[in-house]
């Protein structure tokens, strides 16, 4: 057998995260600039399936893996389910991993480890898998990661492409009919998603009809969204992210540094700013104008943004 590699990118969310776990709607898109790529090679005979994560320079093998292993979400077990749906034995297998996708920063690190490693140990067990038959393995990993996920990070990692979504439907595409600029800023404080989402669901919990009426008024803004998306009107959208940022702030689900950054942006000259993804840390986004990448891009820079990406959506089905 020769070698066989698969990718995956990485993802930000546009607006609705939070809401969307609750039958809201959300907007993604993904982000190629960070990738996930796993290459799978024969073993020697018994060797079984062996793991290199070679940005840490460290090997696990899946036999020895227990689920307190630090590697187990994030590499053994996304095999351990692609094993099992295909009921093949485990393999003498060398996958090595290579991500420049950062952990816990929103921007969707497990679901694209787990969608580049399913799709490479498939092709190199003879039995690639259609997109649709991935996303719902990749989905079953993300309830590893956080309990309750709502399947937009597999979504739009798996089909690399933007999407409408609603929890429990089929993926919607649509068309960006004027593309537009976003900068990507990691903020530098490492978030778990299972947190925030936990965090969220205890607010929920302690009061539905408060948190209810915050999640319609994001799935509002989602709507209104892929309007301005379809119709040709990008710059409508910087508004409404400043409005998705006010009210994921009362979810408590930002921070100092991510509000610090989304004014900086703002204040640089941004349409509008907003976190990205679970929130407390990891990323944020802000909506520019070609002219504004540069002063933005330094602007973050200066309040503290580890690194910055500029992406361009663009597209439609
Ligand atoms: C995480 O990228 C998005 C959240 O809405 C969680 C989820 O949808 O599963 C915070």
């Amino acid at each position: 057998m020769a070698a066989v590699s698969a990718s995956a990118p990485g993802k930000i969310i546009l607006f609705g995260e939070h809401a969307v776990v609750y039958g809201q709607p959300a907007i993604a898109a993904p982000l190629t600039a960070v990738q996930v790529t796993a290459t799978a090679e024969p073993g020697a005979p018994g060797s079984g399936l062996v793991f290199y994560a070679a940005d840490l320079g460290q090997t696990v093998a899946v036999t020895e893996a227990t689920p307190d292993n630090p590697f187990f979400n994030a590499l053994i077990y996304p095999a351990q389910v692609l094993l099992q749906h295909l009921r093949a034995p485990t393999p003498d297998l060398r996958l090595t991993v290579r991500s420049t996708i950062p952990i816990a920063s929103g921007l969707g690190s497990g679901a694209a480890l787990a969608t580049a490693i399913m799709r490479a140990l498939a092709a190199a067990l003879g039995a690639p898998l259609t997109d649709d038959a991935l996303n719902p393995l990749v989905y079953e990993v993300e309830r590893r990661h956080h309990g309750t996920p709502s399947g937009i990070d597999n979504t739009v990692i798996v089909y690399a492409r933007p999407v409408y979504f609603v929890r429990g439907t089929a993926p919607q595409t649509f068309a960006v009919a004027r593309p537009f600029t976003l900068l990507v800023a990691d903020s530098g404080q490492s978030s778990p998603t299972r947190l925030t989402v936990a965090d969220v669901r205890d607010l929920h919990d302690a009061d539905p009809p408060r948190l209810d009426a915050l999640f319609a008024r994001i799935g509002a803004i989602a709507r209104a969204a892929r309007q301005g998306i379809e119709t040709g009107d990008p710059d409508s959208l910087g508004p409404l992210m400043d409005e998705n940022h006010a009210l994921l702030r009362e979810l408590t689900v930002s921070s100092e540094r991510l509000d610090r950054l989304c004014q900086a942006a703002r204040d640089a000259g941004a349409r509008g700013a907003k976190l990205s993804g679970g929130g407390r840390g990891g990323a944020m986004i802000a909506l520019v104008d070609e002219t504004k990448i540069a002063p933005v891009t330094a602007a973050l820079g200066r309040a503290g943004a580890l690194r910055v990406l500029a992406t361009r959506i663009a597209g439609g089905p």
